[in-house]
This record gives structure tokens, sequence and C-alpha cells, in this order.
């Protein structure tokens, strides 16, 4: 189906310029399969992106950990995707939107998301957009109503989704060491894939890459890269380790599958 393994590093909001030069130089040292096997992004705290932007190898690309819904003003304390401006300016190609802890600490509506999804794209970055459900939601069994009343807020503003990786990242298993199984992430990748294929198109339902996050470790990395509609990871903690580098060899796993 073509649709490259993806890897994306979410370094939050960690590190020192000294912690920061330490796991570029790992990354940079880093035996990994080639571009055409993996697609590697790591998003390390605006205040970081330059360093990193200037001291990675060119094979790996950066991301922003979130952006402004329009074109810069006055907006105290956001970022501009716009070209004329910052990110794109800055060759920065990749943005991380929807993330659940600025979904849930910072309020952003799934309608907020999809306005920051539009503009961004718009701008010509690439977006990761997040989507996942709490651990009530799961419980009471509307975990796929959840994520696809976030995906369907995004669809809303969208309509080219090339530039566009879905992460799917239920809440209860980030940063808690509560990774899905293999299954759980397996069903709710192909069940999204299920709803672009129903509301969207049979062409981005096959090419659109639908990547977990929630405590991927080099330990799990495999069984979960084996499952058919997971497409790569978004990783947190794992992503500030030497780990990272066997989490983006995982992206071998599919060969054989
Ligand atoms: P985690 O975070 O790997 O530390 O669970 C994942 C994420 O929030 O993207």
């Amino acid at each position: 189906m073509g649709r490259k393994f993806f890897v994306g590093g979410n370094w939050k909001c960690n590190g020192t310029g000294e912690e920061v030069k330490k796991i570029v130089s790992t990354l940079n040292a880093g035996e990994v399969p080639s571009g055409d096997v993996v697609e590697v992004v790591v998003s390390p705290p605006f205040v970081f992106l330059p360093l990193v932007k200037s001291t990675l190898k060119p094979d790996f690309h950066v991301a922003a950990q979130n952006c402004w819904v329009k074109k810069g003003g006055a907006f105290t304390g956001e970022i501009s995707a716009d070209i004329a401006e910052m990110l794109v300016n800055l060759g920065i190609p990749w943005v991380i939107l929807g993330h659940s802890e600025r979904r849930l600490l910072l309020n952003e509506s799934n309608e907020f998301v999809g306005e920051k999804v539009a503009y961004a794209l718009s701008k010509g970055l690439k977006v990761i957009a997040c989507v996942g459900e709490t651990l009530e939601q799961r419980e009471s069994g509307s975990t796929m109503e959840v994520v696809a009343a976030q995906t369907k807020a995004i669809a809303d503003k969208v309509s080219n989704w090339a530039n566009v990786v879905l992460a799917y990242e239920p809440v209860w298993a980030i940063g808690t060491g509560k990774v899905a199984t293999p299954a759980q992430a397996q069903e709710v990748h192909s069940e999204l894939r299920n709803w672009f294929q129903a509301n969207i198109s049979p062409e981005v339902a096959a090419t659109i890459r639908i990547i977990y996050g929630g405590s991927v470790s080099g330990a799990n990395c495999k069984e979960l890269a084996a499952k058919p509609d997971v497409d790569g990871f978004l990783v947190g903690g794992a992503s500030l380790k030497p780990e990272f580098i066997d989490i983006i060899k995982s992206a071998e796993v599919k060969k054989n599958c």
C-alpha cells in the first residue's frame, strides 16, 4: 500500500541546551533504516528548534509542538505557521497539533484544533494531528465516537489530507507506562481507516498514515509495528533516550508483514 513508516519524537517541555545536544548526537550516530523505509521527525521545544534544525542530520526532520491558528500579530506567547514569518521560514516542515495535553490542559476544542490544522496546512506545513480518548471514555464504550468527532472537526476544515499524519494517542496510555495492546491499537486504527473510507474517500483511507502514541518503548514497538494499520509512532518519554533508535528500527518489521 506504500505507506511509509513514520516515527515522531515529541520531546514536550523537556531538555536543557546540553541535553538537547546529547540527544541530537545520539540520533546522528544511530544506525537506522534508510529514508525510503522510515520517516523520522523530532519535535523539540520552540527555543531549541534552530539548534536542532542546524545540527540534526538532514535525513531527519524537525517539527514544532504547536502553532497559532492564524497569521502572527498581537498574540502573546504564540508562534505562527506563516510562511513570511516563523516556522516555515525557519525551515521547520512539520507541526504537532491537537495533542491531548493541549486539548485537556489548555482547553483546545475539536473545532479550534481543526482550524489550526487547516491554517498550518494552508501555509505549507505538514501536520501530525493527534486524537485519542480518555480512560472514562474508553470504559464507557465511546472511544470510536470520540476519535471520530475529533477527526471530523479536522475534516470539516481540510480537504487535502496528503500532508497529514494522524496520531491515535489514547490519553490513558500517555506517559503512564500503560501502553495499548497491539490489538487495541489495531482496532482503533482500523476503525479510523474505515471512517476515512466512509466519510472522506477510499484513496485517503488507503494512504493516510495512522500512527500510535502512548508509552511506546524499545521493548513494545516491534509488536505494535507488526499490526497492519499501525503506520508508525509518536513517542514521548522514550524519544529522549537512546532507545528511540530501536523504535525507529522497528520500521523493519513492516518488511516481513
Ligand atoms: P509517551 O507520550 O510516549 O511519553 O507516552 C506520547 C505522546 O504524548 O506523544
